[in-house]
């Protein structure tokens, strides 16, 4: 299809059935009539020219090892200019099956059994696991919830001091944090300071709200470069998670070895053909797409954020920057951790992720998945709705 023959509009209100189809959010989801908006990926179709795409290769016929070739590179380092600003040369791209994978690879290659490695917390649940899991100690750094914004303040930096890597979540998963360049500038400052290595996992960094600005790590820290990589992919931004390909950016040459190295002792390096087409696609595609998605994605936060002031006051949602995770304050319900599980399970009927998994300071929140079309949104809404009002019922 040529690029000015392209339909412009897109229909995120459709909804695909998907139950049946080996999905790990709604086959994996432990009753029929509970609502999944957990696992982070969504309820839409993917863009017109990656179903083309990888509808070619399967006429072809042929699904042998995969190759990302010159035309794949220069899609990826084209959208990360595009879109990020952010100008990075063919070779550094090394292809990965998954961020969490890069997570893992990272932490082996450049920290030993026994270091820590820190996290800013409440975080995305695997990074706490990819340090354990590999003997490794979690260093936790704690944002600040001030305002119903979070925030690092300055002094949990100093904490920083005797850890050997940070995995870093920017956007930040679960808090919708967009990190702004004065913020990485001190996180920069404070790693050079101590000399930390980073891995920026800037897998949420395509959803960005209006009026808010994505700042790759890199870009806020041009040396930084040298001692950090950047974990990018389309998985996230275009709905292909299990194809199994992310694009890991490390510039530094022996840091690259090193990874690669880790990589092939794994065996996790070989990139997906399927993954190879879709990415490619996405990106020389898809910047349309990305621009209708995140506005709906933002309609659906206006939605939730007024369905909550007006018919569920004692959930706040903490106004996110990006991603397309809603963080939900439900402390006020009184339930601890484990009581809030099973409200939600078995009375509002709803599959979310329990903030407590984030960590400690996640108890009392839920997280919400709104990729989905505005009506299934609307009725987890009033799932919720009808059950906090039985509680307040049964209260009185
Ligand atoms: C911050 C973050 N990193 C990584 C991942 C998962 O990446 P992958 O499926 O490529 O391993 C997710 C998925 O939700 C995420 O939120």
């Amino acid at each position: 299809m040529k690029e000015d023959d392209r339909e412009q509009t897109y229909d995120f209100d459709v909804i695909h059935e998907r139950r049946g189809t080996n999905s790990a959010k709604w086959d994996g989801t432990p009753h029929p009539d509970i609502l999944p908006m957990w696992i982070a990926d969504m309820d839409f179709a993917v863009l017109p020219e990656i179903q083309e795409a990888l509808g070619h290769r399967v006429q072809h016929g042929i699904f042998g090892y995969a190759w990302p070739d010159d035309s794949y590179r220069e899609a990826v380092c084209g959208w990360m200019k595009r879109r990020h600003d952010l100008e990075i040369r063919p070779e550094w791209i090394q292809c990965s099956n998954g961020v969490v994978t890069a997570l893992k690879t990272a932490i082996q290659a450049w920290t030993e059994p026994g270091d820590e490695v820190a996290v800013i917390t409440p975080v995305y649940y695997p990074f706490y696991k990819s340090i354990e899991g590999n003997g490794r100690i979690v260093r936790p750094l704690s944002l600040t919830l001030r305002d119903g914004q979070y925030i690092l303040e300055d002094e949990e930096l100093r904490k920083l001091d005797g850890a050997k890597l940070l995995l870093f979540c920017n956007p930040h998963n679960p808090a919708g944090k967009v990190w702004t360049r004065q913020e990485q500038e001190k996180i920069a400052d404070a790693c050079r300071r101590y000399d930390v290595k980073v891995v920026s996992d800037e897998i949420h960094g395509d959803f960005i709200r209006p009026g808010v600005r994505m700042v790759p790590f890199w870009n806020a820290a041009p040396d930084a470069r040298d001692w950090s990589i950047l974990c990018t992919a389309p998985s996230k931004t275009f709905n292909l998670a299990a194809l199994w390909t992310s694009n890991i950016l490390i510039a530094n040459d022996d840091m690259r070895k090193a990874f690669a190295l880790v990589m092939d002792r794994n065996g996790a390096g070989n990139p997906n053909i399927f993954g190879i087409d879709a990415c490619r696609a996405a990106y020389t595609f898809g910047d349309d797409w990305v621009d209708s998605l995140n506005a709906y994605i933002d309609s659906n936060f206006r939605f939730m954020k007024n369905y909550l002031l007006t018919e569920l006051p004692q959930l706040q949602m903490i106004e996110p920057q990006g991603t397309y995770l809603a963080w939900v304050d439900c402390r006020a319900l009184g339930m601890d951790a484990s009581q809030l599980e099973t409200f939600m399970k078995e009375k509002a009927r709803l599959l979310l992720d329990e903030g407590v998994i984030f960590g400690q300071a996640g108890a009392g929140f839920e997280r919400f998945n709104v990729a989905c079309p505005r009506s299934v949104l609307k009725q987890a809404l009033d799932q919720l709705r009808d059950a906090v009002r039985e509680l307040d019922l049964q209260a009185d």
